[in-house]
């Protein structure tokens, strides 16, 4: 099961749902293909730029490019990743890996390029973190756009930096339930961010992320 964590739109809490998730599962492999490499960074804090990473893996290079890090797997980014093109052999390259994995994560680039199409077109299940702004509705019209080209159409909107008790956060959660599947919310709580920095794991978060994506997603 390949879980690309998308949205057309940066800021929205893919790289933070995609460390929340790390702390939740066990030998799974871990994408980062946003040539930023914050997902990364996260995974690896100290030693920085590898020279094996996803552009080498996606260039045909039969060098390692898995790290292995607290139970997990991680491909690293590289700032050259944003030169990639979708192709059947980039896609191959991705899947071949991912079949020695039950779960496979990828963290995405947040524009519609080339590179968000091949992590797309390699996808089971494509999560969307969405803000509880009026514009983030314009952002999951363009990434189903994308997700048409490349004949996929499993999406599910994660609702990110909900306030529960606000009327107007809970208006746009109900317009959002009216026209897509979407998840439990997100809080918006500093101590996400911290938890996913220093690795506490947060047992509400955690069954969230467990039940809601992991489980759900198989
Ligand atoms: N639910 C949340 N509560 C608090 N901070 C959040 C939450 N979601 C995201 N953030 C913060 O917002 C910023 C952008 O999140 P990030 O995951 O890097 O977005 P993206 O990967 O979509 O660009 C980060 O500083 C992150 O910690
Ligand atoms: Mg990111």
């Amino acid at each position: 099961m390949i879980i690309t964590i998308a949205s057309v739109k940066g800021g929205t809490g893919k790289s933070l749902i995609a460390s929340l998730i790390s702390s939740v599962v066990n030998n799974a492999l871990f994408i980062d293909c946003d040539p930023q490499g914050t997902l990364s960074i996260y995974f690896e804090p100290d030693s920085g730029y590898q020279k094996e990473n996803l552009y080498t893996l996606l260039s045909g290079s039969k060098e390692e490019s898995l790290y292995s890090t607290n139970g997990n797997f991680i491909i690293p980014s590289d700032i050259r990743l944003s030169e990639v093109k979708n192709t059947k052999t980039r896609q191959k390259a991705i899947l071949d890996i991912s079949k020695k994995f039950d779960i496979t994560i990828i963290d995405t680039i947040g524009a519609i390029s080339p590179l968000l199409e091949l992590a797309i077109s390699v996808s089971d299940l494509i999560l969307c973190p969405v803000l509880p702004d009026k514009f983030s509705f314009i952002g999951i019209d363009h990434l189903e756009m994308v997700m048409k080209k490349c004949n996929k159409d499993n999406l599910k909107i994660i609702p990110n930096r909900f306030k529960k008790f606000s009327f107007k956060h809970k208006e746009i959660l109900n317009l959002l339930k009216s026209k897509y599947e979407v998840m439990p919310f997100i809080s918006d709580k500093q101590i996400y961010h911290e938890a996913a920095s220093s690795r506490i794991k947060l047992k509400k978060i955690k069954n969230f992320l467990y039940y809601g994506v992991v489980n759900n997603a198989k």
